[in-house]
């Protein structure tokens, strides 16, 4: 085998990196036989020049061998999951759990915690009181038999390989390259057990993906992946320009996910959840198509069984759910400047303003405040007179409040003319 000095040459010159130099690079540097600085070379080396199909999914294939892998087999049952590259207001799993499982299917999934301005499920679930994301397996097996949805945190034992080498990615610029994302986000699929997946790609300015050319090639990636080990995988592809829904911040995207589940809630939030329920619901053993099961969940938004397995998640993961009862901080209210249509809001400015306000993470051991954030009164779109309310931000203190205040302003852009509709849902394969 190579030492490591002639893998790192090999990529830098531009040549394909086979199986068996892939598992010896992340074996080392799971061992730790390959120091940081060589691994983050070899990024560095991957970032330039890039990774082929076949040497994404071999190094897919590496990091899932890295660690142990979940047999969901005992189910007796396909588990669908859902992964979202990551979006400001992106509440969605939140509702599309309970509703999937209300409909008959079974719904499992291992998630991350969000860094950077975009929030993480685990955090969003923890803001409800009790509420535990660190399940044994065992217990995680149980409730899926039980009743059909369980969403916890990932456990350590899953593709270590991807935590060491994530936490370099993020310290060297090497995040950004369609096949390390597509075969980090994928080997945690893979390893999770999970029989089917949609992936909801998101693109624009708050996204990793600015261009949908950019996810287009991840989700080839991804798709490619997944039909190397068996298993399906459908992508959506949907604008992260502005925020999904209006509330942006733990407890906050909570409320609003209730009001989706119970049926109600902004437009958006509940066309993407829709969409996606459609999709999982097609790739389940229902033996219904995507339109068919789009109609079972639009169903059971409305007749109250989305909002009461909701109830029975949260119960059964220790969560003691009362919508609307939480520590209310205090805001500071964000005008318009004039008169206008607002023609923007900035996800990725809102997500800074949430973030700032103490709803997200800078550093990976940071804690998060479950009630601050973000409240939107105004969508793009909207008419405004000078001095009418655009937003409102949520903080412990008065320090937070008012730079957080200060970036969510700049998310707001008002101009003469009304702009033209915004497609949500911008493509799929
Ligand atoms: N999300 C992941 O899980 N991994 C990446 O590399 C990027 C986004």
């Amino acid at each position: 085998m190579d030492v490591v000095t002639d893998i790192i040459a090999w990529k830098r010159d531009g040549h394909e990196l086979d199986a068996e130099r892939l598992t010896a690079f992340v074996g080392g540097v799971v061992a730790g036989s390959i120091p940081a600085y060589q691994a983050s070379a070899l990024l560095m080396a991957i970032v330039l020049r890039g990774l082929s199909p076949a040497e994404t999914v071999d190094l897919c294939r590496a990091m899932v061998a890295s660690g142990k892998t979940l047999d969901l087999s005992v189910i007796g049952r396909p588990v669908l999951d859902k992964h979202s590259s990551g979006g400001v207001g992106d509440k969605v799993t939140l509702v599309l759990a309970p509703l999937v499982a209300a409909c008959g299917a079974v719904f499992g999934k291992m998630s991350g915690r969000g860094l950077g301005h975009t929030g993480g499920t685990l955090d969003k679930l923890e803001s409800i009181p009790g509420f535990k994301v660190r399940l044994p397996q065992g217990e995680f097996l149980r409730q899926l038999e039980r009743i059909g949805v369980a969403v916890v945190s990932q456990g350590e034992r899953l593709v270590p390989a991807d935590r060491i080498l994530y936490a370099l990615r993020d310290v060297t610029a090497t995040v950004d390259n369609a096949g390390l994302i597509a075969a980090s986000i994928m080997a945690k699929k893979i390893a999770s057990g999970t029989a089917a997946i949609v992936l909801d790609l998101k693109v624009g300015d708050g996204a990793f993906m600015r261009t949908l050319e950019e996810a287009r090639s991840l989700s080839r990636l991804c798709r490619e992946i997944g039909a190397a080990f068996g298993r399906r995988v459908t992508c959506f592809f949907t604008a992260m320009d502005a925020p999904l829904g209006r509330a942006v911040g733990n407890r906050l995207e909570v409320e609003e996910a209730w009001d989706v589940l119970s049926g109600a809630g902004p437009d958006d939030v509940r066309e993407v959840t829709l969409t996606l329920a459609g999709a999982l619901l097609a790739l389940s053993d229902l033996g219904v198509d995507e339109t068919e099961g789009r109609r079972r969940a639009e169903a059971a938004l409305a007749d109250g069984r989305a909002a009461g397995m909701f109830e029975r998640w949260c119960l059964m993961q220790g969560g003691r759910w009362q919508p609307g009862v939480f520590n209310r901080l205090a805001g500071v209210e964000v005008k318009a400047p004039r008169a206008g249509y607002v023609t923007a809001i900035g996800a990725m400015d809102v997500g800074r303003a949430a973030q700032t306000a103490g709803a997200g993470r800078q550093k990976v051991d940071d804690d998060v405040d479950p009630a601050a954030g973000v409240v939107l009164a105004r969508g793009v779109g909207n008419a405004v007179a000078t001095g009418d309310l655009l937003a409102t931000v949520f903080a412990r203190d008065a320090a937070r409040r008012s730079r957080a205040a200060e970036v969510l302003a700049g998310a707001f852009a008002i101009g003469d003319a009304l702009p033209p509709e915004r497609a949500l849902v911008l493509g799929r394969e």
